[in-house]
């Protein structure tokens, strides 16, 4: 007995001195799960569920791309790509391994970024590569010096008030070469969102956390019915641009709002010459960041893809010029002007695979309340019926048809797309006229299909 005691001591210490043991030796146990917050705060609950944070260890995209990492690596990235979407999970010592069918993964870590994490942080150590201090001592840290809670310690905490909260996951760096790969705080640090002074600055909480898409707006009330009424209580939906993991957590709430919120980052303006058959017509396509405060689009921008559709029909619908069409394997033109960062190995080829990544070698993005002015010519055939249909589309996909066949396999699941502005007007009638754009239909049957084939394959999260 003593000898196996003393093995075991030993084999801590060894393993505490490679640093595999977690810090002060946490346990997942030592966090509540969500469903506990939920007996309180079950308004803040329903909001996080079907978020992001819910299923960042669940999420299907995120856990095939870790494990090929993991395989091509030899597990080098384990520790690094679970930190952030797996925090407890890691510092609980339960992961790695990675994946779901690990022996020791506990439901709490599975949960990814929830309640009892985010707020037992007690601090950070910079911005980037999942820089938090965690203590789960029952303390719950959060945006009030006056809060008192019968079921537990509260704290008042600036960091959680601060984009620099979020910075601590929102920007991602390779961890051996540095290079940058996400860098969503980085730019909102350097853009004009960020004035300096807290008066006036406006930070990711007041755009991701309050009912105001693109600017801070007040959602007053409870955030618990023991607690006082507030002028604000901050809104937990965290939703950004996807659209497509909402719908495998089945949350229509979450994928109605990413919808809402894409179609509020960006206005666009087109501009056309009148021209006639026979002539060449001259297009300016104008697109403004207005509501996004870090790039257009931001994150994992190396898979998002923000491109211009351009079509010209005559009034008997002839196509007279696309740009931006997708082609029979679902891959954008690739003449069209597309919004995004092009990452590149140690060869200088491009690459989706993150871990491989050591130069950029484009990034085009759009910076916030930037305007981009995108010119075209084409010529009017002869025989083109007048008036002739000009329409200007800005679309978003949160994947490349290219990274979902290397990570679920060719024709298995298309990319959805979603339309985030347009204009159409009409040309070659003696003047320029406003016109209507087509609608949404098509959007939202793909993602019934992606949905369907996620659920088919069992994968669903939590
Ligand atoms: C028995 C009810 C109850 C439970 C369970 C509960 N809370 Fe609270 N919590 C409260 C009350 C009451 C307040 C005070 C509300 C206020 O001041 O507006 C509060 C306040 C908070 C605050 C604000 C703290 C501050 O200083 O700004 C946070 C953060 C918080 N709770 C997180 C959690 C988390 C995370 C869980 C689950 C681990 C949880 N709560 C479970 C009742 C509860
Ligand atoms: C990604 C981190 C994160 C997660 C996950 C998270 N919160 Fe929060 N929460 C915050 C931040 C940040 C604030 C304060 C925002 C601010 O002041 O700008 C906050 C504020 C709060 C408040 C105070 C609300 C108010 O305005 O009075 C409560 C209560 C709370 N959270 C409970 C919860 C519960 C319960 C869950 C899980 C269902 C949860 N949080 C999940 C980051 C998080
Ligand atoms: C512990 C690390 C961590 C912290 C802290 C954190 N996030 Fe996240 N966040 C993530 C991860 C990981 C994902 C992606 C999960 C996935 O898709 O698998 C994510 C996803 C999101 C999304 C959804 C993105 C989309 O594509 O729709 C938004 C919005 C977001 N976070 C905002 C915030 C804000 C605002 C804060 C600060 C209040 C914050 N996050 C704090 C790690 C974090
Ligand atoms: C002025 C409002 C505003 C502020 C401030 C803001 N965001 Fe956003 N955010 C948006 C809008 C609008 C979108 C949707 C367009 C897009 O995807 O870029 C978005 C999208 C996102 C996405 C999803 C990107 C994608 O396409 O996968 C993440 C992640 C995110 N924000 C995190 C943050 C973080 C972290 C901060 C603070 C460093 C922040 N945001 C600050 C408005 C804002
Ligand atoms: C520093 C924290 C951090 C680390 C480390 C990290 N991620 Fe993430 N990851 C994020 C955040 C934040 C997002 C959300 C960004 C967005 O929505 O565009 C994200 C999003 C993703 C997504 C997109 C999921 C979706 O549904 O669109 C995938 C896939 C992903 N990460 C894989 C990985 C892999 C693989 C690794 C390791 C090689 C890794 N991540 C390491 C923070 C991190």
């Amino acid at each position: 007995m003593k000898k196996i005691l003393l093995m075991l001591v030993l084999t801590v210490v060894f393993l505490s001195s490679v640093g595999m043991v977690a810090s002060k030796g946490m346990e997942s146990s030592d966090f509540d799960d969500p469903s506990v917050c939920r007996g309180c705060h079950s308004d803040i609950y329903d909001q996080w569920d079907g978020s992001l944070h819910s299923a960042s260890y669940t999420d299907p995209l995120y856990l095939k791309l870790e494990e090929i990492a993991s395989e091509e690596t030899d597990g080098l990235t384990d520790d690094y790509c679970t930190k952030c979407h797996t925090p407890i999970g890691v510092l609980s010592g339960e992961v790695p391994p990675i994946g779901l069918d690990n022996p020791n993964l506990g439901e709490i870590s599975k949960k990814g970024i929830s309640c009892d994490f985010c707020h037992s942080v007690n601090g950070s150590t910079g911005i980037g590569n999942g820089a938090f201090t965690v203590s789960p001592d029952g303390t719950k840290r959060g945006p009030h010096d006056d809060s008192k809670s019968p079921y537990h310690k509260t704290e008042f905490s600036d960091l959680h008030t601060k984009s620099e909260f979020c910075g601590m996951c929102h920007d991602v760096s390779h961890p051996v070469n540095g290079h940058p790969i996400e860098t969503t705080y980085t730019e909102w640090k350097e853009g004009p969102y960020n004035t300096g002074d807290p008066k006036t600055a406006t930070y990711c909480q007041d755009c991701h956390m309050t009912p105001g898409i693109t600017q801070f707006e007040s959602n007053p009330g409870k955030s618990t019915s023991m607690g006082p009424e507030r002028e604000h209580i901050y809104t937990h939906y965290f939703v950004g641009g996807n659209v497509a993991v909402p719908v495998l957590l089945e949350s229509e709430v979450h994928r109605k709002m990413a919808e809402d919120r894409l179609k509020s980052a960006a206005k666009l303006k087109l501009e056309v010459s009148d021209a006639k058959a026979g002539e060449e017509a001259e297009i300016k396509v104008k697109v403004t960041n207005i509501g996004a405060g870090h790039k257009l689009p931001t994150g994992l921008t190396e898979a998002r893809e923000i491109w211009i559709e351009v079509i010209a029909t005559d009034s008997e619908g002839k196509k007279i010029f696309h740009s931006g069409e997708l082609d029979e394997n679902g891959n954008v033109d690739p003449g069209a002007v597309m919004y995004h960062t092009v990452l590149a190995d140690a060869e200088g080829n491009p690459t989706l695979k993150v871990w491989k990544v050591e130069s950029t070698i484009s990034d085009n993005r759009i910076s916030p309340k930037e305007t981009r002015i995108e010119t075209y010519h084409f010529n009017i055939p002869n025989d083109a019926k007048s008036p002739i249909l000009i329409q200007a589309k800005l679309n978003y996909r949160s994947a490349s048809q290219e990274l979902l066949d290397l990570l679920l396999g060719k024709d298995t699941v298309v990319s959805p797309v979603l339309e985030m502005a347009s204009q159409a007007k009409e040309i070659g009638a003696g003047g320029v006229e406003a016109s209507e754009t087509p609608g949404f239909g098509i959007i939202l049957s793909v993602l019934g299909i992606v949905a369907a084939f996620f659920f088919s394959r069992g994968i669903k999260s939590i």
